[in-house]
């Protein structure tokens, strides 16, 4: 299926959300909420925030999720510990994926830095298999990078 997501608009939409907002819960959930707005086929968006040395679960829309999970652990821990995006095609093909909501079958996640270092993660799931392509990793990494220069001015 051919979505041809706007991701440029998404990623102003974003920055009109959160210009000049300096309060972190408000903008990640507003960001979430974006996401669950524009995105078709997903069942999931949030964010998990490094604390205490592990993801803690953030602002989100959908199903709760699981709260704390180790870095390397499932797709958000290994999106930390190889500081990369994970496109993953099918997670049950995924060793050691975290089944928060059953009906997830694809997922990527993207690691967020502020000041250089890791932040945590953005983390969208659909129910549809290869639901997400390198073009919507492109884009949402381009809004990771508008999300960090936010995240970098909150508090
Ligand atoms: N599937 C993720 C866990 C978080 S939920 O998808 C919201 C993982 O394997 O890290």
């Amino acid at each position: 299926m051919n979505r041809n997501t706007d991701y440029t608009l998404l990623t102003r939409s974003l920055e009109a959300l959160t210009g000049g907002i300096p309060y972190e819960t408000a903008n990640l959930a507003n960001a979430a909420a974006l996401l669950w707005e524009q995105l078709d086929d997903i069942n999931w968006a949030g964010f998990y925030k490094m604390t205490d040395g592990q993801l803690v679960l953030g602002p989100f829309q959908g199903k709760t999720a699981c709260i704390l999970i180790p870095v390397g652990r499932g797709v958000c821990g290994t999106a930390v510990a190889e500081d990369a995006t994970q496109l993953v095609y099918d997670v049950h093909q995924f060793p050691g994926h975290i089944a928060c909501d059953s009906a997830s079958n694809s997922e990527i996640v993207v690691p967020l830095h502020v000041n250089g270092s890791i932040w945590g993660v953005l983390d969208i799931d659909s129910p549809q298999v290869g639901r997400f392509t390198d073009e919507d990793r492109r884009g949402l990494e381009q809004f990771a990078l508008a999300l960090e220069r936010c995240l970098e001015n909150c508090r």
